[in-house]
């Protein structure tokens, strides 16, 4: 098992995204309802956020609420807000004392409004601070975000404000709704299951797949560091040869 020791410092990602995935499985593991594997899910949001502060991570995405989540049991998705509400409120003033800013992604217009005006609040009061962002997806996924993108950018279009021309990689990426936000690095997917589901698929076009056996509830600091260690140890090549980078690396 890896510990912060084994990280090597000037080798960091500079964003990790991760799909928390198996707090169901937990659950049921342990003979509870659902809820209870989302509430112990929270202890290791927590030990995460901090693990990645501790190493000097800038960006950390974490997909909390996806659009099709929305189908789940209506009791439910109610629990999993009320345990968003409750969690973002009691968790500003670390979140302060840490200087991590909150940010969050999706469509936030669809969330309860208590949850909505609770998550501004937090981002509002933890703006100032500049040693992590964490972000959370809510009601996210990639391919609404997609589309919110194109309709944002054919708006334009039509009022003349663009031409065809400028569209363009950047220009594209600067209309979703994470703009001003480094494409990750290394998306974690903890559970076992290895897909995307519908996550940031723009942004992950180059990053570090990482897949591990733990349910959410069970991924703690070592699991993270181990992942980090795992994404130091690759080539990233960027559609270069092994040579090139070899190169390009002892300049
Ligand atoms: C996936 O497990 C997890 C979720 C859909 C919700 C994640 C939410 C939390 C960890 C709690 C709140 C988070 C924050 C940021 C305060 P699953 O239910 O799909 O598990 P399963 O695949 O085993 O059924």
């Amino acid at each position: 098992m890896a510990s912060i020791s084994d990280i090597d410092k000037n080798k960091l990602p500079n964003h990790v995204a991760i799909i928390m995935d198996g707090n169901g499985r937990w659950a049921q593991q342990h003979n509870k309802e659902r809820i209870f594997g989302h509430q112990n899910g929270v202890s290791s949001v927590r030990e995460v956020t901090e693990a990645a502060a501790e190493i000097g991570i800038n960006y950390l995405t974490l997909y909390a609420f996806s659009t099709e989540n929305w189908n789940r049991p209506k009791a439910e998705v109610d629990a999993l807000m009320g345990l968003l509400v409750s969690t973002i409120h009691s968790e500003v003033e670390t979140l302060n004392k840490n200087k991590i800013r909150l940010w969050a992604i999706g469509n936030l217009k669809s969330l309860p409004a208590n949850c909505y005006n609770e998550l501004m609040d937090a981002i509002q009061q933890t703006s100032k601070n500049t040693r992590l962002t964490l972000v959370l997806a809510l009601s996210y996924s990639a391919k609404w975000e997609i589309i919110d993108a194109v309709k944002k950018i054919s708006e334009k279009a039509k009022k003349n404000e663009i031409s065809t021309k400028e569209i363009d990689e950047k220009m594209f990426a600067s209309s979703l709704c994470t703009n001003g936000i480094p494409d990750p690095e290394l998306l974690i997917r903890t559970s076992g299951e290895q897909r995307i589901s519908n996550f940031l698929l723009w942004q992950i076009a180059y990053s570090e797949l990482y897949f591990t056996e733990k349910l959410w509830p069970d991924f703690h600091k070592e699991d993270f560091f181990e992942a980090i260690c795992d994404f130091q140890n690759r080539e990233r090549r960027f559609g270069k040869t092994s040579e090139q980078i070899k190169v390009n690396n002892k300049q």
